[in-house]
């Protein structure tokens, strides 16, 4: 029997033993998935506190409860910081981060780390699968060769159909985080592998807890379907942006708008405008595409364009706090303004590239006394982009602020209470949706 045909039978019977590398927001579900599939799975990190927090029994992600992780445990789930168990494991999926570097560049080093640490434990019909978000080309042009250099024994990459050796897909993921309307497993999953072998093993893999894959023809394929996605979003959003500037000069609620367009049946789908684009994906990603798009001469001008109007939002958010201050005879300066949500989306713990941080700098830059409220965050201390060191103020006495600034609209929040205690709402979220009161500025 081929080492093929054997290991897809494992991963049919589920005796097939995963391996994730990166145990954050995407690869710790997707570990509890295989898990609860009756999986054998160990997950990899390079943190060795979240190593240390798995083996306890513990979570550090906010909607993953520590029982989820104990219940994984007695399915035989563990966490390790060392790479040498690769060798021990049927198939590896890659879930480490994709951000940009300072010059706006995508910095690939997580996955080349990664790729480099796997290498040395390779086997004959290893299945190695990348789902971190990337440009096109990466799985073929960057990981296969570092696969193939690192290891000791000469393994290559399969990439005809029949022909023996490592096998190598991307399958991006698509999770959404805080969406409670989908169930995880009813996504369907692309798979894009370098062979034939590599598309059919990994979609075995994935079958087993996705209700739906969907094969491509290759890597590069599936590369390209995650940054659509994205790019679809960041485009609509933008334009979203752009026109609810308008709207307000013209004195129509965009919202409004957005709710009627929405009743169409068909070729609308809603989009809504904000402080900002947040999150690990939808500022970030589309600009991988557009670095490599100019390797072909080629200059993506929606996703510029698109970045320009996103990037500008936090700033025209200021201008409206300003003008609304204003009218009360105040300037930014001195003002006490309190940021309501620090999380770049509603009801999530994840404060990566979220417009909340923009805005807290820009108001301290102009010389307000910002204070922020956010349930799942107690303190901020300083990221990649960001230096805040800031402790969460409880919510109350909110008279004492020049203005209550709206940036996430998490549904704990009592907004028609915040509304009647503070001086000046501003509301970039439509939070305040029914709330009829002079002292709310919608933007
Ligand atoms: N978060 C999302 O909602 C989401 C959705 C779709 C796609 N993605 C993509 O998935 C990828 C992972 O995102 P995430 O949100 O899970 O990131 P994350 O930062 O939450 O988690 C990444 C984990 O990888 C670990 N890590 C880093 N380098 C490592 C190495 N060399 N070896 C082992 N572990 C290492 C980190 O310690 C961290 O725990 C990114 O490419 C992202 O764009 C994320």
């Amino acid at each position: 029997m081929s080492s093929f045909t054997r290991l897809k039978q494992k991963m049919e019977s589920r005796e097939a033993r995963i391996g994730i590398v990166g145990m954050g927001y995407v690869g710790l579900p997707l570990a509890l998935l295989f898990s609860a599939e009756r999986f054998r799975v160990t997950g990899f990190d390079v943190a060795k506190d979240k190593v240390a927090t798995l083996n306890s029994g513990g979570s550090y992600i906010v909607r993953i409860l520590p029982a989820e992780v104990q219940a994984a445990q007695k399915a035989g789930f563990r966490a390790t910081a060392d790479y040498a168990e690769i060798a021990q494991m049927d198939a590896v999926i890659i879930c480490v981060p994709t951000p940009l570097n300072e010059y706006h560049e995508p910095d690939l080093s997580y996955i080349t780390g990664t790729v480099e640490s796997i290498a040395p434990w390779l086997h004959e019909g290893h299945l190695i699968v990348l789902e971190s978000t990337t440009y096109p080309g990466t799985t073929e042009e960057v990981m296969v060769p570092l696969l193939e250099a690192g290891n000791a024994a000469g393994l290559k990459v399969a990439h005809k159909a029949g022909e023996t050796g490592v096998l190598v897909a991307f399958s991006p993921e698509r999770e959404d985080p805080g969406n409670e309307t989908t169930a995880r497993h009813d996504i369907p999953k692309v798979i894009g592998g370098c062979s034939p072998e590599a598309t059919e093993l990994a979609g075995a893999m994935y079958g087993a807890i996705f209700r739906r894959v969907v094969p491509v023809s290759s890597p590069s394929t599936a590369e390209m379907t995650k940054l659509l996605e994205n790019i679809y979003r960041c485009v609509n959003i933008a334009l979203v942006n752009e026109l609810k500037q308008l709207a307000m000069r013209m004195g129509i609620d965009i919202h409004e708008v957005i709710d009627a367009a929405k009743t169409k049946p068909f070729g609308f789908q809603a989009f809504y405008p904000g402080p900002g684009l947040g999150g690990h994906c939808i500022p970030i990603d589309p600009f991988y595409l557009s670095w490599k798009a100019k390797q072909f001469d080629f200059r993506t001008r929606f996703i510029e364009l698109a970045g320009e109007v996103n990037i500008a939002m936090p700033y025209f958010v200021i201008e409206q706090l300003a003008g609304a201050l204003n009218d009360h005879c105040k300037s930014i300066k001195g003002s006490k303004i309190l940021v309501l949500g620090l999380a770049y989306k509603r009801d999530i713990d994840d404060l990566r590239e979220s417009p909340s941080l923009t805005i807290i700098e820009l108001l301290r830059e102009k010389g307000a006394i910002v204070a922020y409220n956010d349930p799942f965050f107690p303190t901020v201390g300083h990221g990649r982009h960001y230096d805040l060191k800031m402790t969460n103020t409880p919510l109350g006495n909110l008279g004492q602020y020049d203005a209550v600034m709206i940036v996430t609209d998490h549904s704990s929040y009592d907004y028609k209470a915040i509304v009647e205690e503070a001086q000046l709402v501003i509301d970039t979220r439509n939070a305040t949706k029914g709330i009829d009161s002079p002292k709310i500025v919608r933007c």
